[in-house]
Formats: C-alpha cells, sequence, structure tokens
C-alpha cells in the first residue's frame, strides 16, 4: 500500500451521513465515496438523497454511495433510522452528524418556538443517534483504528456571533460541548469523536446570503481569509480525521473558517510602531 492510500484510504469502511444530500454533507459523502468508502447518505428527502446517491456513484471513484429517507430531528425519527441502517449494515465504522437546522430573526422578535425544533435537531438528534449507533460503531473499533465520529459545530459556536441566529449558535456550542464530553467518554472504547467548526459555506441553509456572486463576495468580505469555504477544505479534514493519521485525534474542534474564530476585530493597544 503506497504512502498516501495508507494515510487517507478509507476502502472498506462504511460511513453514515446525515443530512449528506447536500451542501456540506454532501462535501463528506463526495469526500469518503472517493477515498473508498460505503458512504450511506440520509435525509427526510427521498429523492434529493437518491439523487444525490446516483451523482456520487457516476463519478467513477472507488467507493458507493447509497441513500433512504429518514428524519433525525425526533425520538421516533432517529430510532427509525437506527432500525433501517441497522438491515442494511451489521458494523458502522464512521457517523458524520452532519443534519441541521437554523432559525434566523431579529434580537426583540426571536421566538420562543424557534428554540425546540433547532435544539432537537441540532443537539438532542445528534447525541441520541450516537448513542444508539455505539453498538454498530463499536463492532468495527480497534485500538489502531478506532470507529470516527465527527460532529457538524460551527465559528457560531465558538465565537460570540448570533447574528440573528441564537438558537443555532447555542446549539452548536452545545455540540462542541457534547463532542468533549463524548470523546473523553469513548476515548478508551476506541470511538474519536471530533468536530468541524466551519466559517461560511456555500449551502441550502446560507443561502439568504451565498445564494448569488454578489452576496458571496460580501460574505468573502467578512472572512480574515477573503473566501467563503471550499468543498476541499471539508474534504481534507474529513479525510484527516477518518484515516489512518486522525485515530489518535479525539475531542478537538477543527476551525475550518478562514480565521474569523481567531479574528478579534482590535489591537489592545492600539497597534504601536
Ligand atoms: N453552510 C455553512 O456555512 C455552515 C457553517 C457552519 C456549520 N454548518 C453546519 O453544517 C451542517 C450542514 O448544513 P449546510 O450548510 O450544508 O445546510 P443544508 O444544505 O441546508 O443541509 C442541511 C441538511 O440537513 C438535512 N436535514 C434537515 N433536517 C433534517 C432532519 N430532521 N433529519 C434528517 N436530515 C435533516 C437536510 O435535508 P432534508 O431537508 O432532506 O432533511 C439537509 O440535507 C449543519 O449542521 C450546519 O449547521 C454549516
Amino acid at each position: 500500500m503506497g504512502y498516501f492510500e495508507d494515510l487517507f484510504s478509507l476502502a472498506g469502511k462504511t460511513a453514515l451521513v446525515t443530512g449528506g444530500a447536500t451542501g456540506i454533507g454532501f462535501m463528506c459523502a463526495e469526500a469518503l465515496v472517493r477515498a473508498g468508502a460505503r458512504s450511506i447518505i440520509v435525509s427526510r428527502k427521498a429523492d434529493a438523497c437518491a439523487k444525490a446517491a446516483a451523482d456520487l456513484n457516476a463519478m467513477g471513484a472507488p467507493g458507493t454511495a447509497e441513500s433512504f429517507a429518514g428524519d433525525v430531528g425526533s425520538e421516533a425519527g432517529v430510532a427509525a433510522v437506527v432500525a433501517a441502517l441497522q438491515e442494511r449494515t451489521d458494523a458502522l465504522h464512521i457517523l458524520v452528524n452532519n443534519a441541521g437546522k437554523s432559525w434566523g430573526e431579529p434580537l426583540e422578535r426571536f421566538p420562543f418556538k424557534a428554540w425546540d425544533g433547532v435544539m432537537s435537531l441540532n443537539v438532542a438528534g445528534l447525541f441520541t443517534l450516537t448513542r444508539d449507533l455505539l453498538p454498530l460503531l463499536e463492532r468495527s473499533t480497534s485500538e489502531a483504528d478506532p470507529a470516527r465520529v465527527v460532529n457538524l459545530g460551527s465559528v457560531m459556536g465558538t465565537a460570540a456571533l448570533g447574528d440573528g441566529a441564537y438558537s443555532y449558535a447555542a446549539s452548536k456550542a452545545a455540540v462542541h460541548h457534547l463532542t468533549r464530553i463524548l470523546a473523553k467518554e469513548l476515548a478508551s472504547r476506541h470511538v474519536t469523536v471530533n468536530a468541524f467548526a466551519p466559517g461560511p459555506f456555500q449551502s441550502k441553509m446560507t443561502a439568504f446570503a451565498t445564494g448569488t456572486e454578489g452576496g458571496r463576495a460580501k460574505v468573502a468580505s467578512t472572512v480574515p481569509a477573503g473566501r467563503i469555504g471550499e468543498k476541499q477544505d471539508i474534504a481534507g479534514a474529513l479525510l484527516f480525521l477518518c484515516g489512518r493519521g486522525g485515530s489518535y485525534t479525539t475531542g478537538a474542534i477543527l476551525p475550518l473558517d478562514g480565521g474569523i474564530a481567531v479574528q478579534t476585530g482590535h489591537e489592545l493597544f492600539g497597534g504601536h510602531d
């Protein structure tokens, strides 16, 4: 096996990507298929999932894609997804908890109901799915090659960025904290748990701001690196975490944000010569 293949090949591995038909989830699913994994995508829209899987299979990459419909935003939905997955595989090597939703409204109008759905999907669903898939994840683990859980957090869970998405930002801070807690509890069970904390990427969720060229340029101008995220930014990080070289990394909140989280906006002493 060549050097790069040894580090990054996912041949023989099975992955589940929630919300894998669109946006960052699709970027993850593509990276997994290109690295040779069997990538299973699940979200509520069966047609979108089936089309995404067909597109991934048409790439001629070493891995394969398949899909089924499911909802990971409720207790019953998570149970159904777990049952459907168990029918397809008896071992899971990689779980990408990517499905998520947001709610944006000015502070004074931000409604109570904007908490329930966001927290149910982004936090309770993510936690419960991980909990219920542990038996499948543990079936494939070893000290040398642990199972991998990758959660989608956000730079909004790291930096104090409300941006009208109060429940979303709080939910992502919760994802980061749960990631560290689960990483601690599962390290000795040979399951790594890490999170991505992305800055702005083009997707359905961010279409209101990144859906046009002008919008993307405006968003890019707020990022220290001067651009929004690209699919390679996700793929490189995912293949590191899921490959051989990621087996000793757990509890990391990886900033994929072009420097937003370390931006402070001012120099403490006004920038002396
Ligand atoms: N784009 C960004 O700038 C950015 C930045 C930081 C973090 N993130 C995070 O990245 C993740 C993906 O978001 P995205 O930006 O790629 O947006 P997106 O394209 O809107 O993706 C969200 C995905 O979640 C799925 N989903 C929503 N509710 C679901 C449910 N109840 N059960 C199962 N799947 C569900 C959607 O599919 P269905 O509608 O078919 O269910 C969709 O595929 C989210 O966790 C988001 O918070 C995004």
